[in-house]
């Protein structure tokens, strides 16, 4: 199978499968409850955040393992919302990530109105944001195009008008270089499941930057979060530390599959990954100009390679029939509505052969019928 969908789910690394399998029998099995202390499942979430801080710019104590994106994204949401004064605006981008958008509205109403949803066009973002308002929420690589956005300088505006922002990296961790650190940013968030092949339903990550966790106050305050966890007081209080950021207990089997994927990153830059992708990524899109143009598609991400994350899309009026010919053909890339064919490079597991094969076996399908049959199939609920 050649694999183009490692930006929706990560490879299994060969270590996770027969760790796991350990786990079960010996921690699981064998110790019982007296795993959380002697395999240290007590502190996986956090050894899971400290593991992906370096993959994102971030430092030890700045990044905990935990929920699902969307769960992350209200946390950080609404304790941010919940300190604004007076500003009225949540600004957002129109073709995120639904979950982003989804989250926002459901928060709006649960503050009674007092906020207004703004989704500004993303090329028109900086212009939405100024002294009114009160939150922004972007993603910097579009889950259908692959556009990135400049994280570091709308990182500064918003920092400059004093408005928090919270980033989603769920197309970003694993797959572009980030600094959040040096780029002053302050909240983010993102799924280990893709890039970070931290397998299916893993927990997602929540970084909160050193000089604003004191002041960061909880909203979901689950006991995992507690100054005092084990003294099992009558009252809440937060801890001091990145753990305020979890709620409750930790689901310690797909932890350990997160800690396998992350691994796979020992001893790489991420800029060496990069250009890894940049080059399996120009050789796709210069390929598919030979090769696929003629047969109408088009490139839907942007052509240079810092514009971008680590995914090429096209567009094609028959998207949809056409990814399912492919896969027929053993080349997985998926299809997202209403007309884009999404190729996810993966520079870790993927080689420049992948990518001429792939394309070799389109432009195949393109000049023959097969792909035709699938037209009037309904696109999968998964795909
Ligand atoms: C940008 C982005 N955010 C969030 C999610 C999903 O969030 P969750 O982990 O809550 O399902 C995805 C899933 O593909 C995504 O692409």
């Amino acid at each position: 199978m050649l694999y183009f969908n490692g930006n929706s789910l990560g490879a299994l690394p060969k270590t996770a499968a027969t760790d796991i399998g350990r786990v079960v029998q010996e921690e699981w099995g064998g110790g019982l409850v007296e795993s959380w202390l002697d395999a240290d499942w007590f502190f996986l979430a956090r050894k899971a955040g400290d593991a992906i801080a370096p993959l994102i710019g971030a430092s030890a104590g700045e990044v905990v393992c935990a929920d699902s994106t969307s769960v992350n994204l209200f946390k950080l949401a609404v304790s941010l919302l919940r300190q604004s004064k007076d500003r009225r605006t949540v600004v957002t981008e129109r073709g995120n990530f639904p979950t982003d958008v989804y989250i926002l509205e459901g928060l709006v109403q649960l503050f009674g109105e007092r906020f207004d949803l703004v989704v500004a066009e993303p090329e028109t973002i900086v212009g939405a944001i100024d002294g009114d308002t009160a939150l922004v929420l972007l993603t910097h690589v579009n889950f259908r195009t692959g556009a990135a956005h400049d994280l570091a300088a709308i990182t500064a505006h918003c920092n400059a008008h004093g408005v928090p922002v919270i980033w989603d990296l769920s197309h970003s961790a694993g797959a572009v270089p980030l600094a959040l650190n040096d780029w002053g940013v302050e909240y983010a968030v993102g799924c280990t499941y893709k890039f970070l092949n931290g397998g299916p339903g893993a927990p997602a990550y929540i970084y909160v930057a050193q000089h604003v966790i004191a002041t960061h106050e909880p909203v979901v305050t689950g006991w995992f979060s507690h100054a005092n966890q084990f003294g099992f007081e009558d009252r809440y209080r937060p801890t001091d530390g990145i753990e305020k950021c979890l709620v409750g207990t930790p689901p310690i089997l797909s932890l350990r599959a997160v800690m396998h994927g992350i691994a796979c990153f020992d001893g790489l830059e991420m800029s060496d990954v990069a250009q890894k992708s940049w080059a399996l990524s120009e050789l796709l899109i210069d390929l598919a100009d030979d090769r696929l143009a003629h047969h109408r598609f088009t490139v839907a991400s942007p052509r240079e390679p810092e514009e971008r994350g680590s995914q090429v899309s096209f567009r094609h009026p028959e998207a949809y029939a056409v990814s399912k010919a492919l896969r027929a053909a053993g080349v997985v890339a998926d299809f997202r509505s209403p007309d884009i064919l999404r190729f996810g490079i993966t520079p870790l597991y993927m080689r420049h052969v992948d990518i001429w094969d792939a394309v070799d076996a389109l432009a195949g399908i393109m000049a023959g019928e097969s792909w035709v049959a699938h037209r009037t199939e309904t696109p999968d609920a998964v795909t």
